[in-house]
This record gives C-alpha cells, structure tokens and sequence, in this order.
C-alpha cells in the first residue's frame, strides 16, 4: 500500500472549492454497512437464534466480549463505559458473560472454533484476575479456540497489575491495546486522563514478561488543545517502548450521545486543518521509523500481518476497526454489543441493568439489528474495500450485476464532483482516493450508503 499521505499539503496547492464542507461533513466510521443507527427492533433474539442455528459449523468464527466498565471515566471516552469497581459486582457481570456465551454456544449448530477472540470495553482488565479466567475458561468449555487463534484485550495502562498480566499469559492472550492517547500534560488535563510515561512503560514490561508479546498502542489526535508537536512528542515517547502497532484515532466529539464529552471545551478543539496536519505529522514520523501506513488510521511495521494483509488487499474491518480476521461470522457477547452473521447484524441492549435482566431472565439480550438484503452486501463489499484499500473497483463488485455504470449512475455522478475536487480519481469502473484525501475516505465511502440521510442518525465529522 503506498504511505504517501505526507505528500498530502505539496500534492495540495490551491484551496478546493468545497473541502471544507467535506471536513465539516458528520459520516459514519463505517465499521459495518448498514451502519448500527439503521438498525431496528425489528431483529429480536428469536431471530438471532434462528441465525445461530443456521450457521455452518465448519466454518471459523469471532469472538468478542464487552466489558462496559472502567476505574475512571475519561471526558473524550466514545465508548459504551461506565465507572463500576466492586469486585462482587463485576463477578457477578462476568457469570453473566458465560451464560451469555453458553446462550449462544446452545443455539449454534456445533462447537464453534473461534479463530480470534477480542475483550474490549470499557477496560476489560477492570474484572479481577480470577474472574477473567474464569469466563476464559467457560470458552474453552464450550467453543473450539484453535490454538493459533489471536487472544486480544484492550488495557488501560493505569490499572494494571502484575497478577492481570500473569493471568493474561497463563489464558493465552497473544495482543493487547494499550490505551495512550497523547503523554502531553496540557492535554492530559484537558480530557481528564492523567498518565504518565513510566505507567505506560512498566505495563509493557508486565505484559511482555508474562509472555503478550504482540502490543499496539491507541494515540488520538484532535483533542482540546492538542498541538501537531505534541501528537510528534507523544509518537516520539511512544517509539521507545517498540509497539508493534499504532492506531491514531481522531477525536470524535459527539456530547449528545456520551454525556461526559460535554466536560470538553468545544472551543480548544482543532478545526478540520489542524486535526489533519497533526495526522500528517504523525504519520510521517511513524512511516520515518518503518512504520507502514494501514487503512484509514492504523499504523504497522512491514512484516506484521496486518501490513501484509494491507499490501495484499486482504485487509478487514470490523467493529473492532482494522484487522486480518477474514471470518464472516462475529459472534458478540456482553451489554451494547454488536454480531455479525450471513444474515445480518444483531445487537444486544446497550445498558448494563436491561441486558442483566434478559440474560437472567435465560433469553439473549437482542435489542434490534437488520438482515441484510443482496444491496446492502454489495454496497458492504464497495464501503469495505474503500475504507481498507482507498480503491474499488465497481466493475467487480457488481459481480454480474448489470454494468457499474448503470446501476451506481447517481453515486458515478457524486464521485464524478469529488474528482473536480482531487479528493477520488475516476478510471472506468475504479475509484482511488488520492493519497493526500485519505482522511476523507469516508465521505468518499458515504456515497455508496444507502441509508445515509434516512433516520436520526448523527455521526462524528469527516475528518
Ligand atoms: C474502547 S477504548 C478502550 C481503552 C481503555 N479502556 C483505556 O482506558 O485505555 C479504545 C480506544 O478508543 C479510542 N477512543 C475512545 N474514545 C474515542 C473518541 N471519542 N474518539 C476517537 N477515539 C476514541 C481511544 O484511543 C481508546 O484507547
């Protein structure tokens, strides 16, 4: 994949009409199409058990489990989080998570084998040691986890201790993402995470001792009062501790869904130039030290598997963002999350208190979801590629299905506005995003969204 996003300002020499708009523009992130504010009480756990039951045993699937619960609440979070601490509570969660998993290990056809198994939250770390294995060990009563599956957890550097990390090694957890964000102390305040260096550099020590060799750090850019030097610094500070990842995420700042983001000052918030020229400079110092550019936000050294899967066209994305994992089944445990089957997307009540209630109650937790039609997989393919490889090739995706330009006339003709704007180059039946308007993709992407416009959906800026 080429990593010339740096050529970004060069490449870009006179104002286009229009960008501003474009960065201005709130799209989805496009971790699914149809994207999760498009889906309907009409998807209910009787559904879900029919899709379970349908599933072809013999094929791999993913697993992941959210954890909604943290020690502190950070003012930026975008997550499904809350502050829970007591050790019997988050036990009591946690029997929950296997019931949950027995739920559905019931319904499938089989004994699922599980190729790649993610906790995320929240702060997953945040159950007791103990507890955490025990729900490892309820997976490995009831699913197949191949032995070279990818274990991965997100952390928060902060709460770690020695005896998380030896569980995590005894469990056989392979990746871990620490949560970094920026070391800067001025913006450190301004989200309320403070964090030092050394916090960050004594959990690594942890984790690689007890044997998680693979670590990815999470850095955001776009924060209040974050500078293009202090996204430099933090990259920098980060660089000696030898992640074999980044992702540089962009702020979102959506205080009408997460309450505590209104703790922000709007106001130091950098506009759409700033946020992209603290990417940039990000991304060069990443790319000076090996790293290889991956999707839209993720960063890898060349030999990793995500780079190669980048360079090979074989990159994914799911809810959990870039991956290698190719499974078409995303089976999801735990409050407000959200599974992937042939048939569609389903996904579970959002607070705490409903999903306990229906998981007690011996039902899955089903709030809604949608069954995909023959459109939506193809306008997924479009999106998905756009989004993992800055290209598509229409042509192909139709598979068949009457000429590109026939039957995406009206996206040809938005696509056709943004080459007059450089922002896509239009070659037949390929679409390419130009290197310097990667951070765009996704209006890009939301050419192809169907949906987009219809509903109550609001969503982060473009860039
Ligand atoms: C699911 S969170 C879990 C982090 C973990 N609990 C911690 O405290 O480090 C994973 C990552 O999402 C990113 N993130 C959280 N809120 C975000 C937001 N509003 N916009 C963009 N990225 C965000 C952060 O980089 C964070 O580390």
């Amino acid at each position: 994949m080429s990593t010339d996003l740096t050529a970004g300002p060069a490449a870009r020499t006179a104002p286009l009409p229009g960008l501003a708009l474009l960065a201005s523009e709130r799209v989805p992130r496009y971790t699914s199409y149809p994207t999760a504010p498009h889906f309907h009480a009409g998807i209910g756990p009787a559904d879900y058990v029919d899709w379970l039951a349908d599933l072809d045993p013999t094929q791999p699937v993913s697993l992941y489990l959210h954890v909604p619960f943290c020690e502190h609440l950070c003012w930026y979070c975008g997550c499904n989080a809350q502050v829970l601490r007591r050790p019997e509570a988050l036990s009591a969660f946690a029997d929950r998570l296997i019931r949950e998993l027995w739920m559905v290990a019931d319904a499938a056809p089989g004994r699922l084998k599980v190729t790649h198994l993610h906790w995320g939250g929240g702060t997953p770390t945040q159950l007791p040691p103990a507890v955490l294995e025990r729900v490892m060990q309820a997976i490995a009563d009831r699913y197949a986890l191949d032995e070279d599956a990818e274990v991965a957890v997100e952390i928060d550097p902060r709460v770690m201790t020695p005896a998380m990390a030896s569980t995590l090694g005894r469990c056989g957890f392979n990746r871990a993402s620490l949560g970094v964000q920026d070391f800067t102390p001025h913006v450190q305040a301004a989200i309320g995470r403070v964090q030092s260096y050394d916090v960050v550099a004594r959990t690594v020590d942890l984790l690689r001792d007890a044997g998680v060799g693979q670590l990815n750090f999470d850095l955001m850019y776009g924060l209040p009062q974050q500078t293009e030097g202090d996204c430099v610094t933090t990259v920098e500070r980060c660089l000696r501790l030898y992640p074999d990842r980044f992702a540089m995420f962009g702020y979102a700042h959506v205080p009408w869904m997460r309450k505590q983001q209104g703790l922000i000052d709007a106001s130091t918030l950098p506009d759409g130039d700033a946020r992209m020229r603290q990417f940039e400079s990000a991304a060069a110092r990443l790319q000076a030290e090996g790293f290889q550019r991956v999707g839209l936000d993720h960063f890898a050294l060349p030999d990793d598997p995500l780079a190669e899967a980048a360079r090979a066209g074989r990159l994914h994305r799911n809810f959990q963002g870039y991956t290698t994992d190719p499974a078409e089944v995303l089976l999801a445990v735990g409050p407000s999350a959200i599974g992937q089957l042939p048939q569609g997307f389903v996904q579970n009540k959002t607070g705490p208190r409903d999903w306990s209630a229906d998981i007690d109650a011996g039902r899955l937790a089903t709030k809604g979801g949608i069954a995909i039609s023959a459109d939506d997989r193809q306008r997924a393919g479009i999106i998905k590629r756009l989004m993992c490889d800055f290209a598509v090739d229409l042509e192909a995706a139709c598979g068949g299905d009457g000429p590109a330009v026939r039957r995406f006339a009206p996206e040809l003709a938005r696509l056709r506005e943004l080459a007059a704007q450089g922002i896509v180059e239009l070659d037949g039946g390929t679409v390419t995003v130009r290197p310097w308007a990667r951070l765009y993709v996704r209006s890009v992407a939301a050419v192809f969204d169907a949906y987009l416009g219809k509903g109550p959906a609001r969503h982060s800026r473009s860039v």
